[in-house]
């Protein structure tokens, strides 16, 4: 049976800050953004956004094609930027998009390997309910601390993506490589806002998971690198994911698969599918019938190496001119807007900030969040 991608879509922050910007106020040469770590531009979220109100409008164009919406039985929200340690922040995507009442809904967490796990999860999950549609969100909001060395790769999206039987996208193939081991790389207490790391072992942690996890994928699956026609990866930033590329001896360029992840940062969970999003869009040929390998990293860690195969009929389900269009019409910010809202995203400003999507975050009254569709 064949289960996998059916559709995909992802949404970010109306508000940007140029990444030269922030290199002019932190006595840093803009190079070293846009060469040495691979980003030009991170996105910014007003006080109105987070992961759930990105997550609604990704989720909304990932099945705007859907006749019947009570197909989606199972909803799969991976995030690490949860704002809650008991209700799955997909409760609220249920309720904007109307699913059926006997939907499951549940919150999955391992950092960025997180919407890997719900894809391997969701497969399991149509192969035993073959009518089944799982609807899995990826969304991430990544802060470090000002003037840390993480700063210039912030970022945040939420990607949404339908797995079922006959995908029209991709088809997700059996057997991956798969490696688990205990290192504090980046982590974030359920005290703090802003993520705490160790950046140098981190990119060491990536690159050796890497190594084990793509030979245990070739030795489970006996094949050789000849059989992979495209690679994607996880990208934290674009310049982690060329050493990755490096690590494995990939020789072809992976470029078009890192244009959306310079201008939204690292975006934790939803990062490895917008750096597929981007391959989808932006491939010079056909993709039909190709096989993409993907690298999934979670720091903490957990990795997976895995394939897939692009449909034929792939083409109809992207969406490119309209995610051209949804980051050209961003807004850029100011450093003092931008410094405001690291202070405290809640801080209300004399500027009403628009969202980028359908639904906003109105307020939070005794610490529960309201929303409002737009
Ligand atoms: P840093 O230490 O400030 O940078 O931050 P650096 O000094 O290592 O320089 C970076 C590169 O820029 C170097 O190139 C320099 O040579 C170059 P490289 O040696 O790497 O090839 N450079 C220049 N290039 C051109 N012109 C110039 C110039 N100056 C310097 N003028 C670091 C880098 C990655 C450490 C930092 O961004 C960081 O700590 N980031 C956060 C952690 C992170 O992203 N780790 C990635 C792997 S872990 C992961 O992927 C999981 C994660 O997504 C979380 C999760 O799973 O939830 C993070």
């Amino acid at each position: 049976m064949k289960i996998g991608i059916d559709s995909i879509a992802f949404s970010t922050s109306r508000y940007f800050l140029r990444l030269e910007i922030l290199a002019a106020h932190r006595g840093v040469k803009f190079e070293k953004y846009s060469q040495g770590i691979g980003q030009i531009m991170m996105p910014v979220f007003p006080p109105n956004e987070d992961i759930v109100t990105i997550a609604i409008d990704a989720a909304r164009k990932a099945i705007a094609h859907i006749e019947n919406i009570a197909a989606i039985d199972f909803l799969i929200f991976a995030t690490e930027s949860s704002f809650d340690l008991s209700k799955a922040a997909g409760i609220y995507v249920h309720h904007f998009l109307k699913l059926r009442e006997d939907c499951r809904v549940i919150e999955i967490k391992q950092a960025c390997y997180s919407a890997t796990a719900a894809l391997q999860l969701a497969k399991s999950f149509v192969r035993e309910n073959h009518n089944s549609k799982v609807l899995v969100i990826g969304s991430d909001i990544v802060k470090y601390s000002s003037g840390s060395s993480g700063e210039p790769t912030q970022g945040g999206a939420a990607v949404a993506f339908l797995v079922s039987t006959d995908p029209q996208i991709m088809i997700i193939e059996d057997g991956s490589g798969v490696h688990t081991n205990d290192v504090m790389d980046f982590w974030r207490p359920a005290s703090e806002n802003e993520a705490l790391f160790d950046g140098k072992l981190s990119a060491y942690n990536y690159l050796k998971s890497l190594d084990i996890s793509f030979n245990r994928y070739l030795a489970k699956t006996n094949r050789d690198i000849s059989s992979i026609d495209y690679v994607c990866f996880h990208a934290p930033f674009g310049k982690m994911a060329h050493k990755g590329a490096q690590q494995i001896k990939w020789r072809e360029s992976i470029d078009d698969t890192l244009l959306y992840n310079s201008v939204l940062g690292n975006s934790c969970s939803a990062s490895l599918y917008i750096c597929l999003m981007s391959l989808l869009d932006h491939a010079k040929t056909s993709l039909e019938g190709k096989r993409i390998g993907l690298y999934s990293y979670g720091s903490g860690s957990v990795a997976e190496y895995f394939s897939g195969i692009i449909n034929g009929k792939y083409k109809s389900r992207i969406t490119a001119e309209k995610n051209q269009r949804m980051l050209e019409s961003r807004e850029e910010i100011s450093f003092e807007e931008y410094e405001l809202f690291c202070k405290n995203s809640s801080d209300s400003t004399n500027k009403i900030y628009e969202n980028s999507g359908t639904v906003r975050l109105k307020s939070i009254e005794n610490k529960k969040r309201i929303y409002l569709e737009n």
